[in-house]
C-alpha cells in the first residue's frame, strides 16, 4: 500500500492488518509516555482546505506519537488565498521534504489526483475529499465498532472482524464521504449495512451500493441494529432546500428522546450488550441526534475519537516504515 485514497480498494486482510496495528498503537497511548521513535526524522504535512477539528488534531497527535516532525498548513491565511494552485502548494511542501501529505480538500478526487501526479512522492492521506471520501474514519469507526461487537461476545478484539454485525447508517448519505467509506470498507469487514434517509438525500445510484434502504427510521430502528450510525446534517453543503425545515428533519430523521428509549431496548446480536451509537463529529445537538442520545452510556463518541488517534497512528506507520528515509 503505498497511499490511503479510498476505503473501497482495501481488502479484508489489508484492512484487518490496518485494525490490528492501531490495536497495537492504542496500547501505546495508554502508556505513561505515549511515544515510539517509528518516525524519527520524517515530516508529515496536514494539507488542509476544508475546516477540521478531530481529523486535523488526531493525524497531528497521530504523527507526533510516532516521532514524526509535523507541518501544519491550512489554506485560510496562506497563498491559496492568493490563488496559488494545489499543484504549487504542493511542489512548495514537497521541496520542504514531505514523506506524507495528509490532504483535505472540497474537490471529490483531489487526494487521488494528488498521488498520480509527479508533484511529489510522499505517501498521500485522503483526510476527506469534498462528499466522496474518508477513509480514516471509515478505519477508526470500524475499530470502535469492532470493541464493541467483540465485548458483547466476550472475545479478544484483535483478529476478529465485523461478520454478521448490523449497522444502520442514518441522514445526510448524499453530502456523506464518512457514509460512502463506511460502506465500503464494514462490508468488507463483514457487516450488514442498511441507510435510512430522506429520499432527497440519498445519492443516485446507492440502491447498486451493497446495502439495504430504507425511508422511514421507526421502520428501519425495528430491523434491530447493533449500531446507529448518526450522520451531520451537512447545511454548508446544502444548496437548495433538501427537507422542509430543522424541526422537520429532526421528527422524522433524529435520534430524538424518543428514539432513544428505543435503542436503549436493543441489543447486539445475541449478546446482552446495548447497540452503539456513533457519530463522527461534529454534532449538531437538537438535530440530528438529541444531547440526551449524544450523551447516553450507549454512546461510543468519545472512543471513535481516541480510536482516531491510534487507526492514523496505524495508517502513517505502514505507509512510511516500509519506505526508504529520503
Ligand atoms: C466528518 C467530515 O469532515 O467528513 N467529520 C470528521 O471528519 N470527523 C463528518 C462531518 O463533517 O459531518
Amino acid at each position: 500500500m503505498k497511499h490511503l485514497l479510498t476505503t473501497s480498494d482495501l481488502s479484508h486482510s489489508q484492512a484487518m492488518n490496518i485494525l490490528d496495528t492501531a490495536e497495537e498503537m492504542d496500547q501505546v497511548s495508554q502508556r505513561e509516555v505515549k511515544k515510539l521513535p517509528t518516525l524519527r526524522g520524517r515530516t508529515v504535512v496536514n494539507l488542509f482546505y476544508e475546516d477540521s477539528t478531530r481529523t486535523r488534531v488526531s493525524f497531528e497527535a497521530a504523527a507526533k506519537r510516532l516521532s514524526a516532525d509535523v507541518v501544519n498548513f491550512s489554506a485560510k491565511g496562506s497563498s491559496v488565498s492568493k490563488g496559488e494552485s494545489l499543484k504549487d502548494t504542493v511542489q512548495t511542501l514537497d521541496a520542504m521534504g514531505a514523506d506524507a501529505i495528509v490532504i483535505r480538500h472540497p474537490a471529490a478526487g483531489a487526494a487521488a489526483q494528488l498521488a498520480a501526479s509527479d508533484w511529489t512522492q510522499a505517501a498521500v492521506l485522503n483526510a476527506g475529499d469534498g462528499t466522496h471520501e474518508h477513509p480514516t474514519q471509515a478505519l477508526l469507526d470500524a475499530l470502535t465498532l469492532r470493541r464493541g461487537y467483540a465485548a458483547a461476545r466476550d472475545t479478544g478484539s484483535r483478529g476478529t472482524d465485523l461478520s454478521g454485525l448490523k449497522v444502520l447508517i442514518i441522514g445526510d448519505v448524499l453530502h456523506s464521504r464518512v457514509a460512502r467509506s463506511n460502506v465500503w470498507l464494514l462490508t468488507t469487514l463483514g457487516a450488514k449495512v442498511s441507510l435510512v434517509a430522506p429520499a432527497t438525500l440519498l445519492p443516485v445510484g446507492a440502491e447498486t451500493w451493497p446495502v439495504t434502504i430504507h425511508y422511514d427510521l421507526d421502520e428501519a430502528l425495528a430491523t434491530d441494529p447493533d449500531a446507529v450510525m448518526m450522520l451531520r446534517v451537512q447545511a454548508e453543503r446544502m444548496g437548495g432546500a433538501f427537507f422542509p425545515t430543522s424541526a422537520e428533519y429532526t421528527r422524522r430523521w433524529g435520534l430524538t428522546d424518543e428514539r432513544l428509549a428505543v435503542v436503549e431496548s436493543l441489543r447486539i446480536g445475541p449478546s446482552q450488550a446495548p447497540a452503539m451509537i456513533l457519530h463522527p463529529g461534529p454534532m449538531n445537538r437538537g438535530v440530528e441526534i438529541s444531547a440526551a442520545a449524544a450523551d447516553s452510556p450507549q454512546s461510543v463518541i468519545t472512543e471513535q475519537v481516541t480510536h482516531g488517534v491510534s487507526v492514523r497512528m496505524a495508517v502513517l506507520h505502514l505507509l512510511l516504515s516500509g519506505r526508504s528515509e529520503t
